[in-house]
C-alpha cells in the first residue's frame, strides 16, 4: 500500500468514499477549465477515471495519489505521476498532474504533493526525468512548476482540442527537494 506523509497531507491509494468528495471538486467549472478538454465530470465519469487511475498503479508501479489532509482528513483532490498518451510526441515520458478543491487553493497544498510526488518518482521508481504539460495561461499550474524547478521545454498544441501546451522538465538526478 503506497502512503506517503508530508508535513499536512497524506498521498494514498484512492478508497470508495473518495468519490463523492471527488465528485465535487470535478463538477467545478473553475477546476475543470484547464484540465483535459475543460468538461466538468459526472459522478459516473468521475468513477471511471478512479478506475483508470488505479488500473495505472496496477500497470506501471505510480499513478495519482488521492491528497487527504492530516488535520482534517478531508478529500483535497490529487497529484501524482501518470503516462501522458494523449501527447505522443512527449512519449516515452512520465507526467507530474495536480488538481485541488477550490477552497484549497491558495495554500501550499499542491506545492508539498508535488515536491513529495518528484521524491517519490526518483527514490521509489527510479526515475529520472519528470515532465509537466499545461495549457498556456494557467498560471496557478504554472507556478508550481516553476517552484519545483522544473525547465521550459517546448511549446505545442493539443492533438485532439487544439489548444496551445507547454511542456516543462525536470532530471530528478538533481533534484534535491
Ligand atoms: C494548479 C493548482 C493545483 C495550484 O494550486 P495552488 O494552491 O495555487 O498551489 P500552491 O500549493 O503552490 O499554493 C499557492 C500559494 O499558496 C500560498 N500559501 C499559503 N500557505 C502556504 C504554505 N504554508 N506553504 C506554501 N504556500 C502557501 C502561497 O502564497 C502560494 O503562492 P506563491 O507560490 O505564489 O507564494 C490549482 O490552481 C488547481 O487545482 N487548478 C485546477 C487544476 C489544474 O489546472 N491542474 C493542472 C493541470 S494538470
Amino acid at each position: 500500500m503506497t502512503e506517503i506523509r508530508t508535513p499536512r497531507l497524506i498521498l494514498r491509494r484512492w478508497h470508495d468514499d473518495d468519490l463523492l468528495p471527488l465528485a465535487e471538486i470535478t463538477a467545478d467549472p473553475e477546476v475543470m477549465r484547464w484540465m483535459d478538454d475543460g468538461s466538468v465530470l459526472d459522478l459516473e465519469q468521475t468513477a471511471e477515471a478512479v478506475e483508470r487511475w488505479e488500473e495505472e498503479w496496477d500497470e506501471e508501479g505510480f499513478g495519482l495519489f488521492a491528497i487527504e489532509l492530516l488535520a482534517s482528513g478531508e478529500l483535497a483532490g490529487f497529484a501524482g505521476l501518470s503516462v501522458p498518451d494523449f501527447l505522443p510526441a512527449v512519449l516515452p515520458a512520465v507526467e507530474i498532474r495536480w488538481l485541488l478543491g477550490r477552497q484549497f487553493w491558495g495554500q501550499g497544498y499542491a506545492s508539498e504533493a508535488a515536491h513529495a510526488t518528484l521524491e517519490f518518482a526518483l527514490q521509489d521508481r527510479g526515475l529520472d526525468r519528470v515532465v509537466s504539460i499545461n495549457r498556456m495561461a494557467n498560471d496557478a499550474s504554472e507556478n508550481v512548476v516553476r517552484k519545483l524547478g522544473m525547465t521550459s521545454e517546448y511549446e505545442t498544441t493539443h492533438p485532439v482540442h487544439g489548444f496551445a501546451l507547454s511542456v516543462h522538465s525536470i532530471d530528478l538526478t538533481e533534484y534535491h527537494g
